[in-house]
């Protein structure tokens, strides 16, 4: 289902959740559960990568390394790379019980993404899911994890819609942390990249009253010239 996007005001001050993006917050959040996420990759992700001819791929903001897993089930080469071991850690043991094949194609590095920059026109594939950042720091971001696809290669970013910031489905945060697809479409520079898709999709999730409910995915694909 593909959605129009909806414009939402920024008037909020994001600082408020700065806590939100380091290592503390990640751990507690990772260590108070035996697994945090489904486990499953992102069907955003399989649905855009899944006809891509496997090589090297970043996925920024990993966390428990399903969406990593899954790449390098397809053999690719992935760098997972979050700001939480315990998150990593997890990933780690996750990928080993899918055998050297897999684990053996995986490097996990610990960074912090609000400053880690990766190395330019290194990869085939970049990938982001749900990877917010408080205030201003998404444009950053977003300019590196661009840098460093090579040319001929592909940019994915997944976020959550903004419009869904007030549905009880448990996003926090400030309505500047959820940038629409037209946004993330904007940043790139149109010289250098061809929009593959700048939409959101809907799809099914739980409330936390245990309703059924719908969510939308803002999805930006990207293909970098040359190559
Ligand atoms: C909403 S989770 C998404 C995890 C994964 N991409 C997925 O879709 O399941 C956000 C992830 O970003 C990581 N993260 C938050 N702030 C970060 C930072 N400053 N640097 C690196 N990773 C960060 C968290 O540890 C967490 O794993």
């Amino acid at each position: 289902l593909e959605e129009p996007e909806t414009a939402v005001s920024h008037d909020h001050d994001a600082e408020d959740f700065a806590d939100h993006f380091t290592q503390e917050f990640w751990d507690d959040r990772y260590g108070s559960t035996g697994q945090y996420w489904s486990g499953q990759p992102n069907p955003q992700l399989v649905t855009q990568t899944g006809g891509l001819t496997p090589g090297e791929a970043l996925d920024a903001g990993c966390g428990e390394g399903a969406d990593v897993i899954w790449l390098a089930s397809r053999g690719w080469t992935v760098t997972g790379v979050d700001v939480s071991p315990v998150g990593l850690e997890r990933a780690a043991r996750h990928a080993a019980d899918r055998g050297e094949q897999v684990a053996g194609r995986i490097t996990w590095r610990q960074e912090d993404l609000l400053t880690w920059v990766p190395e330019p026109e290194r990869f085939d594939l970049v990938t982001a899911s749900y990877m917010h950042l408080p205030g201003k720091a998404f444009e950053p971001f977003q300019r590196g994890l661009a840098a460093a696809v090579q040319p001929g290669g592909t940019l994915l970013i997944v976020t959550h819609h903004p419009g869904d910031l007030h549905a009880n489905v448990g996003r926090t945060g400030d309505a500047r942390m959820f940038p629409s697809a037209g946004e993330l479409a904007a940043a790139l520079d149109p010289s250098v990249w061809k929009i593959v898709v700048a939409s959101s999709f809907a799809r099914p999730a739980t409330d936390l009253d245990g309703q059924p409910a719908t969510v939308r995915d803002v999805v930006l694909r990207a293909s970098r010239n040359g190559g």
